[in-house]
């Protein structure tokens, strides 16, 4: 059992986020507990709810089931979980819980964040890559007709509870999704300035085989090391003004792979996975990293079994880049590797990367 806290100096607020494996059935009275016992409800997601809510056991009438794909994230699924909270007469001291992958943490951490300007959320993420990445550092929001995330807000949970017993049932595909962004934090964790450097990227060469078993010891204390990361990194730019954006690693390149995919053919961290290796080539074509680095690089993720995606020539993927809300006046940005564990961010005008990739 782990407790690690995020402390957000400028709200002078903390919260806990619990790893460990303990019995589901116990889960309901914790989380009733960090809702102080006062009223709340629960947005299942659709799967999570056909596996779980008999151990869960929360009742009927608090629960809403939200059907699970990304494309629920949207305004219309945003309004009904309002109307329920308003139905069920929650007022400011109640709590609003998620309880599934990263679409039903984010609309219903952006639901929390509006109602009469602020209610409890409590995240229970049941991916590997909720757990690893979206359930921490209180990024919520909904998807748009103009693009994904675009209306949201930095909301922090009031808890966090990880509990690796859900990912007995996360399929392989999602389950590798989740690996793609744990890769990701290996890659950039002597960026983070964390007090408990553990040499994440050793630990993902020498672990995995037990990695992709699941083995449950080995999850629990990789969960917490990328949590650890990620703590470090939000308590030092929560609204990614600065350090934050080194978590976007891998995300130029993999944002436009899903975009022009239409999000539909590859997970986002198989696409997170493909921008990494697109990051690792443009700093091997820059000078930035020595090429014993690049087949560090690579080899790792060649042990993760991760196939190529779908090429696209620089004429399809540029202009995409430069229409991502990262991208400010014409330059695109690119968090980029420089030496082991580290990476560094760089812009590039359009013609300036359209040189580099044909190099
Ligand atoms: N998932 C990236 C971040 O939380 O900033």
């Amino acid at each position: 059992m782990k407790e690690l806290q995020m402390h957000i100096k400028s709200k002078e607020k903390s919260y806990p986020i619990f790893i460990n494996n303990d019995e589901l059935s116990n889960l309901k009275s914790k989380i009733i507990d960090a809702c102080n016992n006062k009223n709340y409800i629960v947005v299942f997601s659709q799967k999570v709810y056909k596996l779980y809510s008999k151990v869960l056991d929360f009742p009927k009438n608090k629960i809403f089931v939200l059907k699970d794909g990304e494309k629920e994230k949207n305004y219309k699924n945003y309004i009904k979980i309002l109307n329920f909270a308003l139905s069920q007469k929650l007022k400011r001291e109640d709590s609003i819980i998620a309880i599934g992958g990263g679409v039903v943490g984010d609309i219903t951490g952006f639901v929390a964040s509006t109602y009469m300007r602020g209610i409890n959320f409590i995240q229970v993420p049941t991916t590997l890559l909720a757990m690893t990445d979206s359930s921490v550092g209180g990024k919520v929001a909904i998807n748009s007709n103009f693009g994904k995330n675009l209306i949201g807000a930095f909301y922090q949970p009031k808890a966090v509870f990880i509990n690796t017993n859900f990912l007995k049932t996360l399929d392989s595909k999602q389950y590798k999704s989740g690996l793609g962004e744990i890769l990701k934090y290996g890659f950039i964790e002597k960026s983070c300035n964390s007090d408990s450097e553990e040499n994440l990227l050793n630990f993902l060469y020498e672990n995995h085989e037990k990695i992709l078993k699941k083995e449950d010891y080995i999850m629990q204390n990789l969960i917490s090391s990328c949590v650890k990361l990620k703590i470090a990194v939000v308590q030092q730019d929560e609204k990614e003004s600065g350090l934050r954006k080194i978590l976007n690693y891998g995300h130029t390149y993999g944002h436009a792979v899903e975009k022009l995919t239409k999000f539909n053919k590859y997970t986002h961290g198989e696409c997170v996975v493909e921008g990494i290796k697109f990051a690792v080539k443009l700093a091997t074509n820059l000078n930035l990293i020595a090429k014993d680095y690049q087949f560090l690089c690579n080899d790792l993720i060649e042990k993760y079994d991760y196939k190529d995606l779908k090429k696209f020539p620089p004429e399809k993927y540029i202009p995409v880049m430069t229409t991502d809300k990262k991208a400010t006046n014409n330059f695109i940005k690119f968090i980029l590797p420089t030496k082991y564990g580290t990476v560094e961010e760089y812009d590039f005008t359009t013609e300036e990367l359209s040189e580099i990739v044909k190099s």
